[in-house]
């Protein structure tokens, strides 16, 4: 297909070349936002009076039919194509002729690949915001459905104080609301149109900017012709946010891993979010979940793709800005995936209590809430350490090997003495306090400030995030 800049005095390009540098197979995908954008364009070039109004005319039937055909799936676009640009221009042409060859006056590829970038941004950053949504509310009703459920929690993968499964849930939505914010916050960055910035100076053509921009519903005119060209910012932004939420995704699904094994037992999938294995009957994967985990590689390669293509890149526009749409792409289509897989695996827990519970009994879990006992009865906090730290010493001296006892039990053995033997900090506190003091569900639900596990902060949060998630559902 000869090119839109060939003439008989350049020559041919040499075949090889030309498949090498085509970009059709990827670009194709920019199709409605390439029509959208020439339709903008060529009716702003009318109503300046920079082609007559029949042309403009033409062109705008000739861009709506297109339009048409191509939400249908019926324009063909051939793979010998240069790129997405070239073959619009060439298809109307084609068809309408004389106006056709009116269309790129004042625009140039460079800030129309620009404009097609950042409308197919915008899209994808809202299915992205839908789907990022969807797995919030999930979550939050795993959470709220289990606000309850003591689960030991973790530092060092040690077990180390009593938490709920519905708190451990809400740090998995908070974050997803961050994300969320992160891609609302990078739309609005984005929010400037390219077109008019033409090769990389601008057009001596009388263009309306302005209008253009309105017309296709940004905010304004990108500021500057070279930047509007050169500037990839909008992309690296966009994988940088895909790749920070699959980073949390990652996480929750190693926990989701390490849960359903049988060491932790905390829960067992659904088979909706499980597999067998072709060899041992006996067992159920949580491939999702590990799938899910694994391509948070494929994100970050993405985002690092995008930065050190542009890294040391002069202004304004070079070939190698074509590469974005690849990291582009890939970092949306994975993402939306890795969100809706998601989705469905968290609503296929099946949150295994009485193991979670057990675990929490185990590992003295209480021990900083005894010191805070004694701190609350003026022993400085250091010492009330010493103290409690004195107290689960004779716990696991007591405890023995395989054996679980009481925190109660073991004080009730000990006895008023025997306690402040352990520590002068111990002498004379009243046992009928601390007993039920250091109870799992006493530990938790002393914890009702903002941000912790106890019932009434728990539910207080769940409403706050899903009104959140109400309220931006029902935006733009
Ligand atoms: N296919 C090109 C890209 O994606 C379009 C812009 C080409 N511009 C140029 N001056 N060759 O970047």
């Amino acid at each position: 297909m000869k090119k839109i800049w060939e003439t008989k005095v350049t020559g041919a390009l040499d075949p090889g070349l030309d498949a090498f540098m085509s970009s059709i197979g990827i670009d194709a995908r920019l199709l409605p936002q390439d029509l959208a954008g020439s339709r903008a364009h060529a009716a702003m070039l009318g109503r300046q009076g920079i082609i007559t109004k029949e042309t403009a005319a033409a062109l705008e039937t000739g861009l709506c039919a297109l339009i048409e055909e191509a939400r249908a799936g019926s324009l063909v676009v051939p793979p010998e194509a240069e790129d997405v640009h070239s073959f619009v221009e060439a298809e109307l042409s084609s068809r309408l002729g004389d106006p056709g060859l009116s269309l790129h006056a004042g625009r140039s590829r460079n800030d129309q690949v620009a404009l097609d970038m950042r409308l197919w941004l915008a899209e994808a950053s809202r299915g992205l915001r839908k789907a990022l949504l969807d797995a919030l509310c999930a979550v939050l009703a795993m959470a709220e459905a289990n606000k309850d459920l003591i689960l030991p929690g973790y530092t060092h993968l040690q077990r180390a104080q009593a938490i709920t499964f519905g708190h451990h849930l809400l740090a998995w939505a908070v974050a997803l609301e961050r994300d969320h914010g992160r891609f609302v916050d990078a739309a609005a960055r984005a929010d400037e149109c390219p077109l008019g910035a033409c090769a990389l100076a601008g057009s001596g053509l009388p263009l309306d900017r302005e209008a253009v921009a309105a017309a296709l519903g940004f905010s304004r005119p990108s500021r500057n012709s070279i930047d509007a060209v050169a500037d990839r910012d909008a992309c690296v932004e966009f994988a940088s946010g895909c790749a920070i939420l699959l980073m949390h995704l990652s996480r929750y699904c190693e926990e989701v891993t390490l849960w359903a094994s049988a060491e932790f037992g905390f829960v067992k999938l659904s088979p909706k979010a499980s597999t067998g294995s072709s060899v041992m009957p006996q067992k159920r994967n949580p491939d999702p979940a590990e799938l899910i985990r694994g391509k948070a590689g494929r994100a970050y390669g993405d985002l690092v793709n995008l930065l050190v293509m542009q890294k040391g890149l002069p202004l304004a526009y070079d070939r190698d800005l074509q590469e974005d749409k690849h990291a582009v792409f890939d970092a949306a289509d994975n993402a939306r995936a890795c969100l809706e897989a998601f989705t469905v695996l968290v609503s296929a827990l099946e949150p295994q209590a009485g193991r979670m519970r057990a675990a929490a009994e185990e590992g003295c879990l209480w021990a900083a809430d005894a010191a805070e006992f004694l701190v609350l009865r003026n022993t400085p906090f250091r010492t009330a350490y010493a103290a409690a730290k004195a107290l689960v010493e004779a716990y696991t001296g007591v405890r023995g090997y395989g054996r679980c006892p009481s925190i109660a039990g073991v004080i009730a053995g000990l006895g008023q003495a025997g306690l402040a033997a352990l520590h002068p900090a111990w002498a004379n506190v009243p046992l009928a306090e601390l007993v039920p003091w250091l109870s799992l569900d006493a530990c938790v639900q002393r914890r009702q400030g903002i941000g912790s596990p106890g019932s009434a902060a728990t539910a207080g949060e769940i409403a706050r995030l899903k009104a959140f998630a109400a309220a931006q559902a029902a935006g733009p």
